[in-house]
């Protein structure tokens, strides 16, 4: 394993506001579950959660812009969050977590209506048929989601991809839930300046390849 790789790794385990519990430590009970803003952030701040955070552009981006809200990257790429980790360390960030582990265990980390907003950038589009339920916008993810969050929580999802975007939308209209906002292309439409203001890794690579970028924002 490259070098820096191994230094990101090893760092992470010291940074007091990453967290990357073992599975046998969530079916045991996770020590923050239903405790995040007493123990953690020591505030009653609303959560703001990024689904597959890879190095945590979004997350660090809005708690500068949202001191008064709580912020918590996921993903499973522990060498990618080093990015964000260190950011918000260097910042003096009080508002920012990160766990390292899959979207799929978020049930074992929050407990219900712990989380408010959930925010889901340029995720894997799994194009094939056979893992369209392991995409972040699948009925089987909206159902986990659900077991987190307050009533009426807002999803934002920002892609290139139009596959995934379109499935999204399907979902959303078999769900029927209510579509707050939703643009094929972010850079055509007023209002949206703080969407496109803060852009992630990937969004970048898009954008340079010529990508229009599409959002939404849900209920759920
Ligand atoms: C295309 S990258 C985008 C990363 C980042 N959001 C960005 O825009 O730069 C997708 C990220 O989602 C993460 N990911 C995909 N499925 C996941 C899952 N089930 N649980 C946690 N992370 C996941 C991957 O590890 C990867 O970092």
């Amino acid at each position: 394993m490259a070098k820096r790789k191994l230094q990101h790794f090893a760092e992470n385990d010291t940074f007091p506001h990453f967290f990357q519990p073992y599975y046998h430590q969530l079916i045991e009970g996770f020590e923050l579950k239903g405790r995040w803003r007493d123990v953690f952030f020591k505030n009653q701040n609303p959560i703001t959660l990024e689904l597959g955070c890879g190095k945590g552009e979004f997350t660090t981006g809005l708690a500068v812009r949202y001191p008064e809200k709580n912020f918590i990257g996921i993903d499973i790429k522990g060498a990618r969050m080093w990015r964000g980790a260190k950011t918000s360390q260097e910042a003096g960030m009080q508002n920012v977590a990160f766990i390292r582990g899959s979207v799929e265990h978020i049930g074992f980390l929050f407990a219900a209506g712990e989380v408010d907003e959930l925010w889901i950038t340029f995720p894997d589009p799994l194009p094939n048929k056979p893992k369209t339920k392991k995409r972040l916008t699948s009925p089987q993810f909206l159902e986990r989601y659900r077991q987190i969050t307050k009533p009426d929580a807002t999803i934002h999802l920002k892609t290139d991809n139009d596959g995934f975007f379109e499935y999204s939308l399907e979902v959303i209209r078999l769900q029927q839930l209510p579509l707050i906002a939703c643009t094929f292309d972010l850079d055509k439409e007023a209002g949206l300046t703080e969407v496109s203001a803060i852009r992630t890794h990937y969004e970048e690579m898009f954008r340079a390849k010529g990508a229009a970028i599409k959002y939404l924002k849900f209920k759920l």
